[in-house]
């Protein structure tokens, strides 16, 4: 059974583990490399189970990982711009 963790940049459970047995063995190196929390939703529920398989996988302690940095998009844009596809389209 496949389980997505990731809805917004399709990583599976499986992904993130083989992930960590490559080295990837920090939730910014998992980030950089799957992707993971990089969607829309800016990892809001899947760095949570992101963490907790990272922790069962190397054995490291929820708490003591780092967060990953959060960067939000560099240029500020309208909601109007994101709620509205076909608006977009019309301006172009
Ligand atoms: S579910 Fe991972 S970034 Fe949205």
């Amino acid at each position: 059974m496949t389980i997505v963790v990731c809805r917004c940049e399709d990583v599976t459970e499986e992904d993130i583990v083989e992930a960590i047995e490559e080295g990837y063995d920090e939730l910014e190196k998992l980030k950089r490399h799957l992707r993971l929390g990089m969607g829309p939703c800016q990892g809001k529920t899947c760095m949570l189970i992101a963490r907790r398989i990272l922790g069962r996988e190397t054995g490291k302690s929820v708490d003591d990982m780092d967060t990953p940095t959060a960067r939000p998009p560099s240029q500020p844009v309208p909601f109007s711009l994101l709620a509205s596809p076909e608006e977009c389209e019309e301006d172009e």
